[in-house]
């Protein structure tokens, strides 16, 4: 499973590619407009330059060929540039249009396997589960990221299954079991997938004992 970082917030996804395990990054508007940036397709670009692997911007507005001439602009900002496109009526006639024009397209807010099945079918290169969002109205969401690999597996189906709506590291741990393709991450849930105590203390001991050691010499 690769993991992308979900964030549009710079420095974070500089500290993460420091790490060398980030192949991607996802935004969404409400994650961008947390960041308040001056300038949204300056902002993307400069993402798209710190990593090179996809990077999902999303569309916003709700009409079909809105949503087309939105996502062919945005595909020109970066090569890698991937188009957030919800799971609508109108988000599939989209995906079909632009997946012929070899856009990537990552179909966004999927809360069903009927969703994702319908994406894979017009072209979508990713689909996004949201795990939390469905944990949070008390469904299973990683049963969701399951079935949907399951299926996408089954027929053949070149999409690949983003868990995203990922709220703590055992979502991660769930999400590479489901067979996830990538799970794309808060920062502070990449921190936490890092952090284990026993290696904090472990790190203590060892170094003591080496200061001990060299006192002795
Ligand atoms: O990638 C989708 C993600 O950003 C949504 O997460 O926590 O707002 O449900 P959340």
């Amino acid at each position: 499973m690769r993991i992308f970082l979900d964030t549009a917030n710079i420095d974070h996804i500089r500290q993460a590619a420091r790490l060398g395990v980030i192949s991607g990054i996802t935004t969404n508007p409400s994650l961008v407009s947390r960041e308040k940036p001056a300038d949204y397709r300056a902002t993307i670009e400069e993402i798209c330059s710190i990593i090179p692997g996809p990077v999902s911007a999303e569309v916003v507005v709700e009409e079909a060929q809105a949503m087309i001439e939105q996502a062919r602009q945005i595909s020109t900002w970066a090569p890698n540039i991937v188009i957030k496109i919800p799971a609508t009526a109108e988000g599939l006639e989209t995906t079909s249009v632009l997946a012929k024009e070899n856009i990537k397209v990552n179909l966004t807010l999927c809360f069903s396997l009927n969703q994702a099945l319908l994406g894979a079918l017009a072209g979508a290169t990713y689909v996004s589960p949201f795990v939390g969002r469905l944990d949070d109205i008390g469904h299973d969401g990683m049963e969701l990221v399951k079935d949907m690999v399951d299926v996408f597996t089954h027929y053949q189906l070149p999409t690949q299954v983003i868990a995203a709506s990922i709220r703590h590291p055992e979502h991660c741990v769930a999400a590479a079991k489901a067979g996830a393709h990538i799970a794309t991450v808060p920062y502070a849930v990449l921190m936490q997938m890092i952090r284990h105590p026993l290696t904090d203390t472990g790190i203590t001991r060892f170094l003591a004992d080496w200061q001990h050691l060299s006192e002795q010499q």
